[in-house]
């Protein structure tokens, strides 16, 4: 959902010898400098990314904020970019309060979202001051006020309502149908907040709605959006419940195919054109009149729209092979790595660090070399450990380079450690320069082990 750019952050060189760039560096000398797989990231991507969001809603002239769900990607160095930003922060655990506290969020502006919340990680936000919870249960309720009069104070808390709304997302990350864990019933939610409202150790704040993730169209947000004004306005003139803010959650989906073009590039199987995507514009045109309706402040979630196409993971083929029906390029890099294609099935776009000049006699630039169909794989031992399956790539062999486009949200936050493989490292970008924001992961740490047990051959 962010807006066009006027130089995109990821783009070819115009070589003979096209190489991918990010900001003003070739991903190519960052591969060769810390290996793969690699995380490298755009500040100036996130920098607009946040600053689009943010300044569609000032325009509109509405009292809100931003909120960073920090789930999409926690790297501190990242945070403390969004903290500078003014941003707010969306947190769902104790560690993401901690390191979001750590980069410079301030605690007015931090949400605490989940269904799980711990007595321990309630007490630390509780001591935080954080703005709000967004509480998820009756039960949860009587937790945080029982904590918070053990505590002495008092637990602002906004109540996550279900609007029973398909989000057509992926089923995995569709949060807004009755059959989710998510929230509490539109039908019980007035229940819900006098409820809340009569602890005395609780101050109701507001209410909170997330539909789901990576949502394409606006139907399902302004169907959210309706049921929600509808209810918080029934709220104040049915019992007297006049809350501060709506908080209307994130989702907002964004472009991953076409993300970088090429006329060396085999062109994407859905056309030019690619996948529709709403734009921010359009998404802040849909709903913020809606939610005006109540004269709450108005806070947003995102969180793969500020940071997913700041990112390109880079991988090296180990190996090409094919059997009677299928291309495998097997690359160093999976679903350790990037969980996504295999856990929701999820479109990446994926491109070579180096463009070939096309191959054929006398053909000038915009020639694409000849494709073929490959199922680009990491090297785990699982059938679901692919990146892209049945994509159209020029030729590859062992050695060449590969950017997984668009990784920056839900990809390092959802890697493991699987097969005993370290973590990749992270590293950040602004213009010309470059440093690693997180190291990767070493073997021995990983295998638990302090040195390494093997004896060389000669010494036995
Ligand atoms: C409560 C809540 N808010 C915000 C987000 C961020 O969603 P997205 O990254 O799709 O914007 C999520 C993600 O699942 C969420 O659960």
């Amino acid at each position: 959902m962010t807006d066009v750019l006027d130089q995109e952050v990821f783009r070819y060189s115009s070589d003979a010898q096209p190489q991918l760039l990010v900001e003003d560096v070739p991903l190519s000398k960052l591969a060769d400098e810390f290996g793969t797989p690699l995380y490298v990231y755009s500040k100036r991507q996130i920098v607009e990314n946040f600053q689009a969001f943010n300044a569609t809603l000032k325009a509109s002239g509405k009292e809100h904020y931003v909120s960073y769900a920090l789930k999409a990607n926690s790297n501190i160095e990242l945070l403390r970019i969004l903290a500078v930003e003014g941003a707010g922060a969306d947190v769902v655990s104790a560690g993401e309060l901690l390191v979001a506290l750590a980069a410079g969020f301030s605690p007015d502006k931090i949400t605490f979202d989940g269904t799980g919340k711990t007595d321990a990680e309630i007490e630390l936000a509780l001591r935080a001051n954080i703005h709000a919870f967004n509480v998820e249960s009756l039960e949860e309720l009587t937790v945080i006020n029982d904590i918070a009069t053990r505590l002495s104070l008092r637990a602002k808390i906004s109540i996550r309502v279900n609007p029973n709304v398909d989000a057509k997302s992926h089923p995995y990350i569709s949060t807004g149908l009755k059959e989710n864990k998510f929230g509490i019933d539109m039908a019980e939610a007035r229940e819900a907040f006098l409820y809340a409202a009569a602890h005395p150790a609780i101050e109701v704040v507001g209410i909170h709605v997330h539909i789901g993730s990576q949502i394409t169209s606006l139907d399902p947000f302004i169907k959210a959006a309706r049921s929600t004004v509808k209810f918080v306005n029934s709220l104040r003139v049915k019992s007297g419940i006049v809350l501060e803010h709506l908080n209307f959650g994130g989702g907002q989906g964004i472009h991953y195919r076409n993300v970088v073009r090429h006329p060396q590039l085999p062109p994407d199987e859905l056309g030019e054109e690619g996948e529709y995507v709403p734009s921010l514009s359009e998404f802040v045109g849909a709903v913020l009149p809606i939610l005006d309706q109540t004269g709450l402040k108005i806070i947003f979630e995102p969180g793969r729209a500020i940071v997913a196409n700041s990112c390109a993971l880079l991988a090296t083929v180990l190996y090409t092979k094919a059997n009677s029906v299928k291309h495998f390029v097997i690359t160093d890099t999976g679903m350790t790595e990037l969980i996504r294609p295999c856990l929701y099935d999820a479109y990446h776009q994926v491109v070579p660090l180096k463009l070939t000049p096309p191959p054929l006699e006398g053909a000038g630039r915009g020639v694409v070399s000849p494709s073929q169909k490959v199922d680009i794989v990491g090297p785990i031992c699982e059938t679901s450990d692919f990146l892209a399956q049945g994509r159209e790539m020029t030729p590859l062999k062992r050695g060449d380079r590969l950017a997984v486009l668009c990784a920056g949200a839900y990809g390092y936050t959802l890697a493991s450690n699987y097969n005993l493989r370290p973590r990749a490292a992270e590293v950040l970008v602004d213009g010309d320069t470059y440093r690693v924001i997180r190291a990767r992961e070493t073997i021995e740490a990983v295998a638990g082990v302090s040195e390494s047990v093997i004896t060389p051959a000669s010494a036995q």
